[in-house]
């Protein structure tokens, strides 16, 4: 039996700290939109270079550079399931999604939503460091030495981590990625709202609850 999950929230909510955990223990496909991007900016490919001036504007890259990326990466046929971080983040890429599921007869099991304060991700925000050799994300709060864990690459702050374009990823989760709480919502027992505003541990606790319950 296959997992299938979206995971929503705004920036810096701890989307991809949760999701690495929940692929781990349910062994789930992983998939960040967010990630794929950042490693065709690195590698300099011509979608790389289209996405670099959005996300460094804190801007939504275009619908159809994502879905095109997107097809290359999910099929939705993973045997265990999977789970998307960052995607959809519009209402065309929701309807996307749905139309892709529906054509292969795939169900969507939970749309966990992590529901933060602003204040709080803020200061998660303005605290994280990533590895800029494998992508591993850490917090100055609880970070022990200044090299990853994983693999002893140097921990550097996001090129969109800067105070003015986390405002403006705000105002962008606001009015592009907010309606798909709604878009959701209609579908009993699909919504899987979360307080994450709590330690990191409890939450993969309530999010494993959730999705056995469901
Ligand atoms: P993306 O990488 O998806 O960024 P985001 O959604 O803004 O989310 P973040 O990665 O900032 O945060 P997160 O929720 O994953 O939190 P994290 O776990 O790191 O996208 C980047 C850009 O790419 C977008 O702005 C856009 O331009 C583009 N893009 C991506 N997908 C797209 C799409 N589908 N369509 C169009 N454009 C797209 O945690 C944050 C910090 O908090 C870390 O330091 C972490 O260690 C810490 N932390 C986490 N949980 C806790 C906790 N419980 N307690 C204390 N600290 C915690």
């Amino acid at each position: 039996m296959s997992t299938n999950l979206i995971i929503l929230g705004p920036p810096g909510a701890g989307k991809g700290t949760q999701a690495v955990r929940i692929a781990e223990e349910m062994e789930l496909k992983h998939l960040s939109t967010g990630d794929l991007l950042r490693e065709e900016v690195a590698e300099g490919t011509e979608l790389g270079s289209k996405a670099r001036e959005f996300m460094n504007r804190g801007e939504l890259v275009p619908d159809e550079l994502i879905l095109s990326m997107i097809a290359v990466h999910f099929d939705g046929q993973d045997s265990r399931g999977w789970i998307l971080d960052g995607f959809p983040r519009s209402l065309n890429q929701a309807r996307a999604l749905s139309d892709i599921l529906r054509e292969k007869g795939i169900e969507l099991d939970n749309v966990i939503l992590l529901d933060i304060s602003p204040e709080t991700v803020i200061s998660r925000i303005t605290g994280r460091r990533v590895c800029s050799s494998c992508g591993a994300v850490y917090n100055i709060s609880s970070m022990e030495g200044d090299r990853c864990t994983e693999c002893g690459g140097e921990l550097i702050i996001r090129d969109d981590d800067r105070e003015e374009t986390v405002r403006r990823r705000f105002e962008v989760y606001r009015k592009q990625t907010e309606p798909l709480i709604e878009y959701y919502s209609g579908e009993e027992g699909l919504m899987l709202k979360v307080d994450a505003g709590a330690g990191i541990d409890e939450i993969t606790e309530s999010i494993l609850d959730g999705i056995k319950e469901a």
